[in-house]
């Protein structure tokens, strides 16, 4: 159990980086217009993300909710980008399905459309889950 909680966040930081990075090469390949590996990373950027809810779901069940020690600016930085990260991670769940099934259906009229609103909140929100791993866990201190 100890080893299960000690891996999990590492884990769950690597699957938000990894939607961030399958979703960067997923905009290039469509930029470029090679349609199926577009396709390919968009699905590998949603199975990263599908994972990443998982693995935090567990930890906060085994583990609960941490709180961040760091005091003054730094506190608020952190929770200015936490808040704007879980709003944000609420708001993109609905924009990926829609623009998931979209694509899905073949509907490439309506998908680019909604995707260029779906791209940047993702990304935003794979970034600043590493951010706020990275605050988190390795700041000295700043974890109790
Ligand atoms: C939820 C995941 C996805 C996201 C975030 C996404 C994102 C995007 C974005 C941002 C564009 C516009 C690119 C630009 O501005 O140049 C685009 C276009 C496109 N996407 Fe996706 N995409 C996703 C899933 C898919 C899937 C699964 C497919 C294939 C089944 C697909 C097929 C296409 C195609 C064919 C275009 C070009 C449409 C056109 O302009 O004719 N996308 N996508």
């Amino acid at each position: 159990m100890t080893l299960l909680l000690e891996v999990l966040p590492r884990l769950n930081a690597t699957l938000n980086a990894t939607s961030g990075l399958c979703l960067l090469l997923g905009l290039r390949a469509i930029r470029a217009h090679r349609r199926d590996v577009h396709r390919r990373f968009m699905l590998a950027a949603c199975a990263a993300s599908i994972l990443f809810l998982v693995g935090y779901g567990t930890r906060v069940a085994l583990q609960g909710t941490h709180t961040f020690a760091g005091t003054g600016l730094v506190r608020g930085l952190y929770l200015s980008i936490l808040v704007s990260h879980m709003v944000l991670a609420a708001a993109v769940l609905p924009l990926v399905a829609r623009t998931l099934y979209l694509a899905l259906r073949g509907r490439f009229d309506a998908h680019p459309r909604i995707a260029r609103v779906t791209f940047p909140i993702w990304m935003y929100v794979s970034v600043t889950g590493v951010v706020v791993y990275v605050m988190l866990y390795h700041f000295p201190g700043h974890l109790r």
